[in-house]
């Protein structure tokens, strides 16, 4: 197992040496190496069994980097990033030259995004470079949002994981491009699009193309337990139709324990999405340890962060 520690230098050493770390960020935990380093770029990939098709999001020390890395940024995209970096917000901007191809998988745009946590912008201003990361979990199943998590998905194929607690907000970045009509959402995420529409007006629903996916995170099943799961609108009847098996509930505050129920996972107590988000994939990992027969996930609210999480429950149910 990789080795859990706080020792921010001894990672940053480990990094500087071409070698993949696991690091914390607000959302999720992320399987970081040097943008400039093909050894470490290509170790996430191989690690994470992600296709390499399937391109990186680069993380910034601060908002003045993005231009080291980023080329014809638009006034919008600086706007974003000067309101919401740091922060669960990625922009996909013209690359230059100096981003390897690998990260961008031959793309012309690059992710990019300056993480709100302590530990990780600590890091992060210790190095020359900027990291590149995706989530520290095995290509498609259930991000990890504690140092545990990861640790649980690996053996030994890197040496550390950064510990810096729970992941605060608990699902990914909210993605945005921009094309010449203005800014589109790739993916849903940590950020509610509403924050973003206040400075940016109605944003674009990006069309997913099957052909070729530009943002792989919304491939129709991703973020999966391996137990199975389904989405459902009226929990009661879901029971019902359940009977005589194991259930698992993951509900957002009502509680329904009956007799089929093994465990039940209610994500928040007080009635708050962003108290929902940040306990999701925690428990979607705890129930998925308990040998049930089915998860039943309840639908939340579509707005707000409501349909970030709905996002993720889709696409952990879809078969
Ligand atoms: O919150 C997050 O964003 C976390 C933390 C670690 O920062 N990272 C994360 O990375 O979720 P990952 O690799 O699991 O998801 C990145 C998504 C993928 O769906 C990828 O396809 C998309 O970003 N992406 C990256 N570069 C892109 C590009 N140039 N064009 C379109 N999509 C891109
Ligand atoms: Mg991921």
């Amino acid at each position: 197992m990789p080795i859990i520690t706080e020792h921010i230098t001894e990672v940053a050493a480990s990094l500087s040496m071409e070698e993949v770390a696991a690091i914390p960020t607000e959302t999720v935990y992320g399987l970081a190496g040097n943008i400039y380093s093909e050894k470490a770029i290509r170790s996430i990939f191989r690690i994470k069994q992600r296709p390499l098709f399937n391109p990186l999001i680069v993380h910034l020390a601060d908002v003045s980097a993005m231009d080291d890395v980023a080329t014809d940024i638009p006034p919008i995209a600086r706007m974003l990033a000067s309101q919401f970096w740091p922060g669960p917000l990625t922009l996909l901007l013209p690359k230059k030259e100096i981003i390897p191809d690998l990260i961008t998988a031959g793309k012309a745009t690059v992710a990019l995004r300056v993480p709100n946590h302590p530990v990780t912008l600590a890091l992060l201003k210790q190095l020359p470079f900027p990291l590149a990361a995706p989530s520290a979990n095995p290509f498609g199943s259930i991000s990890p949002t504690t140092a545990q998590h990861v640790a649980s998905y690996f053996k030994d194929e890197f040496p550390f994981i950064l510990d810096g607690g729970p992941c605060i907000s608990g699902i990914e970045s909210t993605i945005i491009g921009f094309n010449t009509d203005g800014a589109v959402v790739y993916r849903y995420g940590s950020l509610a699009v509403e924050e973003i529409e206040k400075i940016t007006g109605p944003l674009q629903e990006y069309i997913r193309d099957e052909e070729n996916p530009e943002a792989p995170g919304m491939l129709l099943r991703h973020y999966a337990p391996s137990t199975k799961t389904i989405l459902s609108s009226d929990i009661a009847r879901s029971i019902r139709e359940y009977t005589g098996k194991k259930i698992g509930l993951m509900v957002f505050s009502e509680s329904y324990l009956t007799g089929d129920i093994v465990v039940q996972e209610r994500l928040t107590e007080k009635n708050s999405m962003e108290e929902a988000a940040s306990n999701l994939y925690a428990a979607m990992h705890r129930l998925d340890q308990q040998q049930l027969d089915i998860i039943i996930a309840e639908r939340f609210p579509d707005k707000g962060l409501g349909r970030s999480i709905n996002d993720r429950l889709q696409r952990a149910t879809h078969s």
